[in-house]
């Protein structure tokens, strides 16, 4: 399962960086905005910084909702890196505009998905990844994680290429859980991925183990 980080903040990406477990980057209108990053120059030099910390797959999501606005944006957001990866939020347009995409070799990122019908419909149009949305299913009191084993089962017995990646992950437990569940990308906060660390055994027996060490120099 591959590693992105879910963060338009750059101090986070690096750190993640300097892990050397990191395959990618998702952002979203809202993480941008949390940065104070505003305008198009803006916008493109963020994604740009963004590219050149990270050597991988950095989606960047269109801000517009007509197929014609979708499309424009994306066709810059493309040409800013060739590791963009133009997110499009899963609504009609949304599904005519990845076609397109598709059909002109820029990778995509159907986001906002919450059923199985809807990654369906995303991986007829040839999107890259499909982006369920684990956490905010969780906080409607229904399971986000049934959702991803609901989509890779139907991916796998279908043939779709588009990889699952699970969004919205709010524990390190859903990033177990994910991978359990075969989740081709797990998209997270990086609380989420160095929670992954901890464990009070290892603190414990590092302590016994340091101070054992002392003892013998
Ligand atoms: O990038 C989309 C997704 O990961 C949002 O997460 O925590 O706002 O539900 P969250």
């Amino acid at each position: 399962m591959k590693f992105f980080i879910d963060t338009a903040n750059l101090d986070q990406i690096r750190e993640a960086q300097g892990m050397g477990i990191l395959d990618g980057v998702t952002t979203n209108p809202s993480l941008m905005a949390k940065e104070g990053i505003k305008g198009s120059e803006a916008i493109a030099q963020h994604y740009k910084t963004i590219c050149e910390i990270v050597d991988g797959p950095v989606s960047a999501e269109v801000l517009g909702t007509s197929f014609e606005g979708i499309i424009e944006e994306g066709k810059k957001l493309a040409q800013i890196h060739k590791n963009i990866v133009v997110k499009v939020p899963m609504i009609k347009d949304g599904i005519k505009a990845i076609k397109w995409f598709t059909d002109n070799n820029i990778a995509t990122n159907c986001t906002l998905v919450f059923s199985a019908g809807q990654a369906i419909l995303a991986a007829k149009a040839g999107a890259t990844y499909v982006s369920p949305f684990i956490g905010r299913i969780d906080d409607t009191n229904w399971d986000g994680l049934e959702l991803i084993e609901q989509i890779v089962g139907i991916y796998n017995a279908q043939g779709f290429m588009t990889e699952v990646l699970a969004a919205s992950i709010r524990s390190p437990l859903h990033i177990v859980k994910c991978a359990e569940a075969g989740a081709d990308v797990c998209t997270c906060p990086l609380s989420s991925i160095t929670g992954l660390l901890k464990h009070p055994l290892t603190d414990a027996g590092l302590q016994q183990f340091l101070k054992d060490a002392e003892s013998m120099k």
